[in-house]
């Protein structure tokens, strides 16, 4: 990858897409510009060849694509110190939650090629799922783009307005995995196992029965059935989860997650 990538905003998720690019080898370390305003904590970044900054139209003079990846209530300001660097060669890519490309288009005062991203946190390990909008981008644009999170996890296409729809399912999804995991945990120990063994029989256990529907591509359902036999241990299990309110409570949350981005 020739183009040079801006990353305005060095924080948690701004430095785990810059670890990832530099794993997966997307573009060379001294193809990334990394900014915040106390450099400091980029340091690591630094010292593998990484570029890094407090100047953020220096970082987009020197850059095709613009990733900006700091709060929400710092995106007007932010915008602002580099929007006369953008120019036509430029694409905007915002991880921002809950900004809409338009605002971020009326903020730059500019006709460009504007993203929308929403990953998760298995991004600091490659393993994000990532979904994206676009707006004025051409399909070279949209390629690129995809590449580039393709490097971070998977990727999927959307319309904007089902962007709160993925940071229900995508985002917070990961927290809603983090408890059913921890109440296998819980579980785990009372039917003999330490905390340790436990949380390891739980979380791989989880990531096979993830892998088995990624690469196989199977529904749930067929996967379960191949668990369970007739008036055996696994089906009784599950019965009783669903007695208990198991899918039905996992469904309302979810439902509730998305009432409160869009009603507040
Ligand atoms: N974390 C996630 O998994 C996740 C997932 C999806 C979306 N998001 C979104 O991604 C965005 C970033 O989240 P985060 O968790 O990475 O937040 P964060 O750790 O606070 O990172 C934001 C960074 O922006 C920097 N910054 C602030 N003002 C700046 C300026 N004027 N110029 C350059 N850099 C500046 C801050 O560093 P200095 O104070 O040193 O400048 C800070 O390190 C948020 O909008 C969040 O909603 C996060």
């Amino acid at each position: 990858m020739s183009k040079k990538i801006a990353i305005i905003g060095g924080g948690n998720l701004g430095s785990a897409i810059a670890e990832g690019l530099l794993k997966s080898k997307f573009c060379k370390a001294s193809d990334i510009i990394i900014t915040k305003r106390n450099t400091a904590t980029l340091k690591g970044l630094g010292d593998r060849g990484v570029m890094v900054s407090s100047d953020n139209s220096e970082a987009v003079r020197r850059s095709e694509v613009v990733i900006l990846a700091v709060k929400p209530y710092q995106v007007s300001e932010v915008l602002n110190s580099f929007k006369k660097q953008l120019n036509s060669k430029h694409i905007l890519v915002s991880v921002v939650t809950g900004v809409l490309i338009k605002d971020l288009e009326s903020a730059i005062v500019k006709k460009l090629p504007v993203c929308r991203a929403m990953p998760n946190t298995a991004i600091a390990i490659q393993q994000s799922m990532t979904c994206l909008s676009f707006n004025n981008a051409a399909a070279d644009h949209i390629d690129l783009v995809n590449r580039l999170f393709s490097t971070l996890g998977k990727v999927a296409v959307i319309n904007e307005n089902l962007m709160d729809a993925a940071t229900v399912l995508g985002a917070c999804g990961t927290a809603y995995a983090m408890r059913y995991i921890r109440a296998n945990i819980q579980g785990g120990i009372e039917i003999g196992f330490d905390a340790v063994t436990a949380n390891l029989i739980a979380a791989q256990t989880v990531k096979g029965a993830a892998e088995l529907l990624l690469e196989k591509g199977s529904h749930p359902e067929q996967e379960i059935d191949k668990v369970t036999t007739p008036k055996g241990c696994t089906i009784a299990g599950l019965n009783e989860m669903e007695h208990q309110g198991f899918s039905s409570s996992l469904i309302k949350g979810i439902a509730t997650s998305y009432n409160k981005i869009v009603k507040g």
